[in-house]
C-alpha cells in the first residue's frame, strides 16, 4: 500500500523490504531505521566527524568497494561481531576516530534495508539519536510522502525501529497515515514513557545484552540528542546533509 500524498507508510518487515525494490518510490522520501544498531552507528559516527558511510550488501561487495575508495575504513557485522580483517564492528561506541574519514558498512539488516529503499526521491538514514532533525528536515516538505522502513532483525520486525518509525510519525501530526504506521505510532504511543525498557525487551536488545554490549543499547536509546539529518546521495553514500 503506498504511502497517500503527503501521507506516511511504514514498512514493518524485511520480508516486504524484500518486495521494495519492485514498487516505484520515485514519489516519495524513505526513512531507514536500524536503530540496533546499524543506523544509530551512521548517525553517531556522522556526528563524530565520519566524511561518509557506504552502505554495501555483501562482504564481498565492500572488499570491491575498498579497492575504489583510497583509506576508506572497513566496518559492519555478522552475528553481532566485527568481521574478520575489517577495521571497526557496528558499535557505535567503537566510531570515535573517524574524523573525515570515509567508512564501507556491511550489517545484517540495516544496509540491506537503505539499499532497499535507493529507488526514493531521496533516502534518510535515521535512529532515535537524531528523529528531531528528521522530523524538522520533513516538516519543512508538507507534500512530501514518506516511507518509514524498518530494517528488522534477521527475518523479523524489530519492535526498536518500529518503535522509532512511530516517535517520527508522532513529531509529523497531521499527516494521512496508512494501517502500518498507525500501528508504529500506537506501539510510540504505549512505550514512550520508557524507551531504554522497550529496546532492552527487543530481541537484539536482548542479544546485545547478553554479549555485554548493554552501553551501546542504552545509547541506541536516546531520543533527539544529535542535531544532524543524514542522507545516502545518488552515489550510494551517507552523508550528513544538515
Ligand atoms: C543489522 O544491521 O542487522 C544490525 O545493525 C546488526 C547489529 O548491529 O546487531
Amino acid at each position: 500500500m503506498s504511502a497517500p500524498a503527503g501521507g506516511i507508510d511504514v514498512i514493518l518487515s524485511p520480508p516486504e523490504i524484500d518486495l521494495l525494490p519492485e514498487r516505484d518510490l520515485s514519489g516519495s522520501v524513505a526513512v531507514v531505521f536500524d536503530v540496533l544498531r546499524a543506523t544509530s552507528t551512521m548517525i553517531t559516527a556522522l556526528s563524530n566527524g565520519a566524511a561518509g558511510i557506504w552502505p554495501v550488501r555483501t562482504i564481498e561487495e565492500a572488499l570491491a568497494l575498498k579497492q575504489k575508495i583510497p583509506g576508506v575504513l572497513l566496518g559492519g557485522e555478522r552475528h553481532g561481531e566485527r568481521i574478520d580483517g575489517f577495521d571497526l564492528g557496528n558499535s557505535p561506541l567503537e566510531y570515535t576516530g573517524v574524523q573525515g574519514r570515509d567508512i564501507i558498512s556491511t550489517t545484517t539488516n540495516g544496509t540491506i534495508a537503505l539499499r532497499a529503499a535507493e529507488g526514493a526521491a531521496s533516502v534518510f538514514a535515521a535512529s532515535l539519536l537524531n528523529a528531531g532533525a528528521v522530523a524538522t528536515h520533513l516538516e519543512s516538505h508538507p507534500e512530501e510522502s514518506i516511507v518509514m522502513v524498518c530494517a528488522g532483525t534477521f527475518r523479523d520486525p524489530a519492535l526498536e525501529d518500529i518503535l522509532a518509525a512511530g516517535l517520527l510519525a508522532s513529531l509529523l501530526p497531521g499527516r494521512a497515515l496508512t494501517d502500518s504506521a498507525e500501528l508504529a505510532l500506537a506501539l510510540y504511543r504505549q512505550e514512550q514513557h520508557d524507551i531504554p525498557a522497550a529496546l532492552h525487551r527487543a530481541k537484539n536488545g536482548r542479544a546485545l545484552v547478553s554479549k555485554g554490549r548493554e552501553t551501546e543499547v542504552e545509547w541506541c536509546a536516546r531520543v533527539s540528542i544529535l542535531p544532524l539529518v543524514a542522507t545516502m546521495t545518488r552515489d550510494g553514500c551517507v552523508r550528513r546533509s544538515a
